[in-house]
């Protein structure tokens, strides 16, 4: 079978994993290598998910048809490797080296607006491309050059191989990731324009007038814009389902069940976000205050998990919401946004609406 085929067939598996993911249950799919039916557990509950996330590693065998692009890159490596490259990783991604790309990403942001300017006062418009674009340059640009300047000289002599399936992860993982929640977080302010109105009146209270990139001070009181983007990623799960290899007998306390070596488990995060009995009788609404941390005390450590959980968590997830806050901050100062509705959604292994994400955008 060639890449092309086998990655259409591994995404209408994710699709029938993705449709039992929200309902519990156990689900048999067909391998498309080997033609044969392979089970996965769908994962529901918080409390099962933080046992699976904890202590099955491994990626599941569904992810392979990423293996032609990424290799032996983070996002798919082997336990083996993937424990010693992740350490030797870990510091690329800390915030104080993360931090020296805010004028990257401010930089990034302005050439943003510019060409938003494009489409200001116009009709409806997918708001995607313009930022998948702008995301790109910013995790290219900040990411690429690190991760070179770090890994020369480290303990592993990495291959040039081995370098560019890093980088190739570390860009897919972060790219499309953060653009989307980006796009998502803009369509949510269309449709909630109290909620952009507070938005905005936390921008002037930070930046008065200015048009400015954002520094860490700034980001730091931004605390209602990082309300919203939570908000967003849990109504609008960008990794809708995570796929764990269980390479150990392992028990889960929820459903009382034991699952077998070999079996792979879909953790749900997008079923688990809209959970009632995690979130409540309103869990399908918009309320960004539900992320106040008295109204966050209770909550199930694994309720939560647009970032994965465990070791194996996102590695960029503080540089995500850095770029998220800053180029958010950016449009809500310069554009004001309306749109109607987010619409029916599709998994093409992130999550995506079908007709885009439309919004209309006026200069205030
Ligand atoms: C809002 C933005 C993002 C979201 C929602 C997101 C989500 C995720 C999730 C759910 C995983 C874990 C999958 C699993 O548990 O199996 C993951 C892993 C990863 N992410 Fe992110 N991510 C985002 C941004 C980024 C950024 C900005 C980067 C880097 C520049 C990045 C790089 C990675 C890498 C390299 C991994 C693999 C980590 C490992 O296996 O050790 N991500 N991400």
């Amino acid at each position: 079978m060639d890449n092309l085929s086998l990655i259409i067939a591994y995404r209408k598996s994710f699709d029938g994993a993705a449709r039992v993911a929200s309902s519990g249950s156990k689900l048999s799919l067909r391998n498309p290598l080997t033609n044969s039916s392979f089970f996965l557990t769908a994962i529901g509950k918080a409390e099962d998910a933080q046992v699976i996330l904890e202590n099955c590693l491994d990626k599941d065998t569904v992810y392979k048809f990423l293996r032609p692009w990424l290799g032996q890159g983070l996002f798919i490596a082997p336990l083996g490797l993937w424990k010693n490259h992740r350490r030797v990783l870990l510091p690329v991604f800390h915030n104080k080296v993360v931090e020296e790309y805010l004028q990257i990403i401010s930089d990034q942001a302005n050439i943003l607006l510019e060409r938003l300017a494009e489409e200001s006062g116009k009709r409806e418009f997918d708001v995607l491309r313009y930022i998948t674009a702008c995301t790109l340059d910013v995790v290219f640009d900040g990411r690429i050059k690190t991760v070179l300047d770090m890994l020369f000289g480290r303990e592993i002599d990495f291959t040039d191989e081995q370098l560019r399936e890093h980088i190739d992860s570390i860009t897919i993982a972060g790219n499309d990731t953060t653009a989307l929640v980006i796009a998502y977080t803009l369509v949510l302010l269309g449709i909630h324009q109290d909620a952009q109105e507070r938005v905005f009146e936390e921008q002037q209270s930070i930046f008065k007038n200015s048009k400015q990139g954002a520094t860490k001070e700034d980001l730091r009181c931004m605390n209602y814009l990082e309300r919203v983007i939570k908000e967003s990623m849990r109504l609008y799960t960008v990794v809708p389902i995570i796929a764990r290899n269980v390479d150990k007998e392992i028990y889960l306390p929820h459903s009382k069940v034991t699952i077998p070596v070999g079996v792979g488990a879909v953790v749900g995060a997008f079923a688990i976000h809209r959970s009632v009995d995690e979130w409540g009788s309103n869990a399908n609404e918009f309320d960004p205050d539900r992320f106040l941390p008295e109204r966050s005390d209770n909550r199930h450590p694994a309720a939560f998990i647009p970032f994965s959980y465990g070791s194996r968590n996102c590695i960029g997830r503080n540089f995500g919401m850095l770029i998220m806050k800053s180029i958010i901050s950016s449009i809500i100062r310069t554009y004001k946004i309306e749109a109607n509705e987010v619409g029916p959604l599709k998994i093409e292994v992130l999550l995506f609406p079908i007709r885009g994400h439309q919004v209309k955008i006026t200069k205030r």
